[in-house]
Order: structure tokens, then sequence, then C-alpha cells
């Protein structure tokens, strides 16, 4: 069984990347995405997205503990898309992602992320031009919702996936217009696996052990991807294997005082206090302790305040 780490913007940074990887039996993560239009973008984008290429030569595009980080796309070029993927391959990236499910007002009116779910036809010739441009061992994955307005097309596009040449596909099991509205829609995967040959990894509500143990039952999927629950949950990569129990909160807890580090390292700027009051917003899904933290600290507004508190 794999447990992915969901790609998700403004969250799950190579920051949080490294720290969860660190501690919970992840085998693969996704980046944010990173928007492509109509040029190949400068080695600097990638690397601020994803610095674990700056080193990919040595440690081959992993984190710090090990787990391969794969560089995810998103646009509605065939060319362009195809020209960026193969530089990301060049760059050392362990593969390509492939966004279709970005719900964005702004994304999907400039014709990317999930809006292409109308249009197996374009998104199919997406993914056969990044797989023409990339060495063929090379793995070139999507991920999908069930559709945009409804799920019509929901096995269509999966099936362009397959016909495309993508190696593998998640599907976040939700339509556009669901949104993060639960329930997902488990049961959908399932019919989306029987209709293609390649893997398949089911995305969406799994928050914890049960969650994970259904999805799979429901789906037939071994492999899943977590990304709230992860958050939430921070070695729920673990739970989800049955290797451990659910982390004490004051491991939790040096986990925050770690990504303080990174923070007292680096950027100086209110980064580090929204993204700190975003994770705890996450974990006191969970944790009690961390409603408490997150009452303590909400109206402070500097990273040296933030950690007076701690
Ligand atoms: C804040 C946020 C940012 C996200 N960013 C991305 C993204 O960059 N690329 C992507 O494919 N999905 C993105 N997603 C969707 C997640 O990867 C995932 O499919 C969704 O959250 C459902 O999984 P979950 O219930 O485990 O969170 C994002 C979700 C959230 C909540």
């Amino acid at each position: 069984m794999r447990v992915v780490l969901a790609p998700m913007e403004g969250v799950l940074d190579y920051r949080m990347r490294d720290l969860l990887t660190q501690v919970g039996s992840y085998d693969l993560c996704v980046t944010e995405f990173i928007r492509v239009v109509d040029q190949v973008l400068p080695d600097r984008v990638f690397h601020r997205y994803c610095p674990e290429l700056i080193d990919a030569d040595v440690y081959g595009s992993c984190t710090k503990a090990g787990t391969p980080v794969r560089v995810q796309l998103l646009g509605q070029y065939p060319e362009y898309m195809a020209e960026n993927a193969a530089k990301v391959i060049e760059l050392g990236s362990s593969g390509i992602d492939l966004n279709f499910g970005c719900p964005s007002k702004t994304v999907n009116k400039s014709r990317g992320g999930s809006i292409l779910l109308k249009d197996p036809e374009n998104l199919y010739q997406i993914i056969k031009a990044v797989k023409d441009a990339v060495p063929s061992d090379t793995i070139v994955s999507a991920k999908i919702r069930l559709g945009y307005e409804d799920k019509s097309l929901a096995i269509e596009n999966a099936q362009a996936v397959e016909a495309a040449g993508a190696s593998e596909l998640t599907v976040h099991a939700r339509t556009k217009v669901e949104g993060y509205k639960p329930p997902a829609h488990w049961q959908w995967i399932a019919k989306i696996k029987n209709a293609i040959n390649i893997p398949v990894i089911a995305n969406g509500e799994i928050w914890n052990l049960d969650d994970a143990i259904k999805c799979r039952e429901v789906s037939g999927c071994t492999d899943v991807m977590v990304g709230r629950g992860a958050l939430t949950i921070p070695n729920l990569g673990q739970v989800i294997k049955q290797e451990s129990g659910i982390m004490p909160w004051l491991d939790v807890l040096a986990m925050l005082s770690a990504y303080t580090e990174f923070e007292t390292h680096g950027d100086k700027s209110k980064y580090y206090c929204n993204r700190i009051k975003q994770w705890l917003k996450y974990l006191k899904n969970h944790y009690q302790e961390a409603d408490e933290l997150f009452v303590e600290i909400r109206r402070l507004k500097t990273a040296e305040e933030i950690k007076a508190a701690f």
C-alpha cells in the first residue's frame, strides 16, 4: 500500500513536506501546482516550488527523509505543458503530475484545472504531449476530480488519461461543483478503476484509519492520497499503515517548534505567522491542545510573539 501526500497550494510546501515525511511513512509527495501558460518557466520557479530539485543529482528529488517528490504542472496548452515537463525532468524530478482538478475561478477562466474535465480530448492531448516530450520511462501521472458540474464524463476522462499513456491516476472523488463538501464519492473511484488498467490512487475525506479502511474497501484501491488529514494527524501515513497510533500532542508540539526553526533561518515575512495559524486550524480538528494554542496566538502578529507563546 502507498500513502501519498497530496499537493496543497499555499499549505503543503517543502518545509511541510520535510516535517511530515520525517514522521509519517509517506511514500510519495506531489508539489503544489505550478501554473504553466505560454512560456517555458525559468529554473528558479521550479526550484522555488520544489527546492528538493536543487540537489536532485545527489538525493534524487527526495525530501531529507528520502521520500520522492513529483512536480505538479497545471496548464491548458499541450505544447507548453510538454516543454515545461521536459525541463522539470531534466532538472531531476522523479516524475510529473498533471493537475486536472483545480477549482479556482481564475485558473478555470483561463481554461486550466478542473474545467478541462469538460473536454476529454483536450485532456488526452495534454497528457500525450507531455508523455511524448519526456523519456519513455518517466512517470507521468494525472489528478482528476469526478467532473466539472456533474459526473457524466468521469469514465471518459479516466479512459482519456490512460489512452494518452499516463502511468497512474489519482481521483479526488468529487466534482468541481462539489468543492470540498463531504462526502467524497469513493464508489465512483471503483467505477473508474474498473474501467481502466493503470493504477488508481483514491483521494478525498480520508482523515483517519477508519476512513482509509472504508475508502479502500469501497474504491477497491490499495493506494490512497491524503491532504487535510495529514495536517490534522501528522503521522497519518503510519496510522493508515497500522505501524503506529496517532502521535501524541508533545510530538506535534516538537514539529511546530521545528517549523519555527525554519522561520528563524529563513523567511522573515508574515509567511510563518499565517502558516502556523493555518496548520493549527487543521490540528485542532483532532488535538484539543491545538485549539487552546490557536486561541492564544490568534491575534499575535509576529513570529517572535508566537515563538514566545510556544
Ligand atoms: C488548501 C488546498 C490546496 C490545494 N492545492 C492543490 C494543488 O495545488 N494541486 C492539486 O492537485 N490539488 C490541490 N488540492 C486538493 C488536494 O490535493 C486534495 O485532492 C483534496 O484536499 C482532497 O483530499 P483530502 O480530503 O485528503 O484533503 C488542494 C486542497 C486544499 C484544501
